[in-house]
């Protein structure tokens, strides 16, 4: 409960006062701070919870707090508010999009559905989508469960995987399942090239490479393990290597830095730069954090019938990778 007669106006400077700040009005709003791994250190040293998209969502259905903030991006925030009705989900930047879930607008995918109604597809959304995309679909998946989403979907349908190729293309080898796939991938994990990360490899050649199922064919194939970015930490606290190559994007290395001390964490650089960062995970900020607190808004809302179409397929995906 928000208490009342409390100023809560930005008084002091500073990033120490400012996530003193964050820690009063998270109490005063009763107020959870979920982080993607991706997200700026400072904001991950805040958050009561930093995780992937899977953890993130069943952080989100099990919460008891009256308001969420998500520092992440739109998809995920506006998974939480699917999920969660009753709740405030405030996001810091609205404008913190997603280029894979740019690349299958939903109007595209209904019309596709519609020419190819013969096919009768199952459809099965990356989460990375919108909620309308979502309320498209028969199920959802995170790259932390999508052999295990794909592998139950029924053996009589075809089935629509989207919106990204790259994981997509992934999960039918992991599976042998047969699916067919949008052309949809991220901006950030395709910058990665087999000549980038072998050049890599051959300066540490003992490291073991880690990549996230978003990068191409050609970069998994050098891959000693495919993960989601949650996975990435298992398999890090695990390994008995002390150096270890991560393709992903940049802030996954703060987590890993932080959680897995005593190793060294190499980044894997594109062929043109070390620094694979996602310009929209990145527009989140300890001071947009602060505000999003403090103005209660950018607010994350939905139209109720769309929310209702939109939560069946997570709900389905949340029962079904438990
Ligand atoms: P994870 O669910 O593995 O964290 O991936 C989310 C994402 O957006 C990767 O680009
Ligand atoms: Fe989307 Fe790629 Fe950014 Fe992940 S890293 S949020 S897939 S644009």
């Amino acid at each position: 409960m928000v208490s009342m007669g409390v100023n809560f106006a930005p008084r002091r400077s500073g990033v120490f006062d400012l996530v003193e700040e964050i820690g009063e009005l998270k109490r005063a709003r009763n107020a959870v701070i979920l982080a993607h791994n991706y997200q700026v250190p400072a904001i991950q040293d805040i958050a009561d919870y930093v995780g992937d998209s899977l953890g993130l969502s069943y952080k989100a259905a099990e919460t008891d707090a009256e308001v969420i903030l998500f520092c992440g991006v739109h998809f995920m925030a506006e998974t939480a508010k699917i999920i969660n009705p009753a709740k405030r989900v405030l996001l810091p930047d609205l404008d913190a999009g997603c280029s894979l879930s740019e690349s299958c607008p939903p109007e595209k995918l209904a019309a596709f559905l519609e020419r190819h109604r013969d096919k009768d597809y199952y459809v099965i959304a990356y989460i990375n989508c919108s909620a309308g995309v979502k309320a498209l679909s028969d199920v959802i998946c995170t790259s932390g469960n999508a052999e295990k989403i794909v592998a139950a979907a029924p053996r009589d349908r075809n089935i629509l995987f989207v919106p990204d190729q790259n994981l997509g293309a992934w999960v039918i080898e992991r599976t042998g399942r047969q699916m067919d796939l949008w052309q949809g991938n991220c901006y950030v994990h395709v910058e990665f090239t087999a000549r980038s990360i072998g050049r890599i490899h051959e300066q540490f050649p003992n490291a073991p490479v880690v990549a996230h199922p978003e990068c191409p064919f050609a970069v998994r194939l050098l891959a000693d393990e495919v993960c989601s970015t949650e996975k990435m930490v298992s398999y890090c606290r695990q390994s008995p290597a002390h150096d270890i190559i991560i393709v992903t994007e940049a802030g996954m290395l703060h987590r890993l830095r932080k959680e897995v001390p005593g190793k060294n964490f190499i980044p894997g650089p594109t062929d043109h730069c070390a620094c694979a960062e996602c310009r929209f995970m990145k527009m989140n900020t300890l001071e947009k954090a602060h505000a999003a607190l403090l103005n209660m808004a950018p607010e994350i809302t939905l139209d109720e019938g769309l929310r209702k179409r939109a939560e069946a397929p997570i709900l389905r995906m949340l029962e079904l990778s438990r």
